[in-house]
């Protein structure tokens, strides 16, 4: 018995050395080790090669370095029936929540506007409007959306909710499916995307949904941030409604293509703000407590938590 990590384009051994740490003896080990396939009882994943799941046919559990799990069940070898964790962690969530405050409050004090002002060196007094005549509209109820919110709620936004489900959450006028949807746009001023990649929200940051987002509360127009998935927005409509006004300014940490090329307009938009994947990473200290704890209880017969449900999406 043993746990495999595959985890590209992080720091792998150190995740190996400090997972090792916490799993008291329980064997941990690397690609490149010498081990038994058969061994393998948890693999450890992030963007995970075509072969990585070769010969594994002991496998209980796949452990999924992110909280979004889009690309992993695309994998073209993804072993049927076996349960796939994903990352839920408060000091993820609170990153997430750290970065959509940011871009709330930039463009709800209209920050496009002011750094445009000061570099023409212009002294406009334009007020902003009082936080509570802005509606904040954020796509998804989960871990992620409920806790942005939560951390929005004291800086008197009015706040929505939308989500697959129906959710009630104590001062958030929630909606819920696509029944609902155009009037959760319509009276939404900036849109914050923190839903999971699927094949029913691929592509939803469009411009006939732009059109929709509520107008006249923003000097400028209603802005997006999308924090979630690159998958979930047609750039060329993003470019296109910031050029001709029907979105005020976009917040974008996620791309169709990662990196985003030099080649895209997106980097030269004045009112368009690019971070680079980096709105909430997953840390390895508190990963690890979570993985290594969910691991051990397994092993002494307790149940899997954040369970993927694999027909869903997420
Ligand atoms: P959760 O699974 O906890 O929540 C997903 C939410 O989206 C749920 O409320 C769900 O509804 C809702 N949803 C799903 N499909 C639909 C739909 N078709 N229509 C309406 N609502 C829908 O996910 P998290 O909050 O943990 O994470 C969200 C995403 O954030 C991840 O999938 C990942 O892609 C992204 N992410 C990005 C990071 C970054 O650095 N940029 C870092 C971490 C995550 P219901 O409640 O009804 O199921
Ligand atoms: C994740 C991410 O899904 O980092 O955790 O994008």
């Amino acid at each position: 018995m043993a746990i495999l990590l595959h985890l590209s384009e992080v720091d792998e051994a150190l995740w190996a050395a400090n997972l090792a740490a916490k799993l008291d003896g329980y064997p941990v080990v690397l690609r490149g080790d010498d081990f038994t396939p058969e061994d393998i009882r948890y693999i450890f994943v992030w963007k995970p090669a075509p072969d990585a799941f070769a010969g594994l046919d002991n496998l209980k559990a796949i452990l999924s370095l992110g909280a979004g799990v889009d690309a992993l069940l695309r994998h073209p070898h993804l072993p049927a029936d076996i349960p796939i964790i994903r990352f839920v962690d408060t000091e993820l969530s609170q990153c997430m929540s750290d970065y959509v405050v940011a871009h709330v409050t930039m463009h709800h004090r209209l920050y496009t506007r002011y750094r445009a002002d000061q570099q023409a060196r212009r002294w406009h007094q334009h007020f902003p409007p009082v936080a509570c005549n802005i509606n904040v509209g954020v796509m998804g109820l989960g871990i992620l959306g409920t806790d942005a919110l939560t951390r929005l709620m004291p800086l008197g936004f009015n706040l929505l909710g939308w989500s697959r489900s129906q959710k009630h959450i104590d001062g958030v006028e929630c909606y819920t499916g696509t029944a609902d949807f155009d009037a959760f746009l319509s009276k939404t001023d900036i849109l914050v995307d923190l839903l999971p990649l699927t094949s029913q929200t691929e592509g939803i940051l469009n411009y006939t949904n732009f059109t929709k987002l509520r107008r006249g509360a923003l000097d400028g127009g209603p802005v997006i941030i999308n924090a979630a998935r690159g998958g979930h927005q047609i750039e060329a409509d993003i470019v296109r409604a910031l050029g001709d006004g029907t979105l005020g300014a976009a917040s974008l940490d996620v791309f169709e293509v990662e990196p985003l090329p030099e080649t895209s307009p997106l980097w030269r938009i004045e009112n368009c703000y690019i971070t680079p994947h980096i709105a909430a990473i997953s840390n390895p200290e508190t990963g690890v407590n979570y993985f290594s704890k969910i691991l051990l209880d397994h092993e002494a017969g307790r149940p899997l938590i954040n369970v993927v449900d694999v027909q869903r999406g997420y």
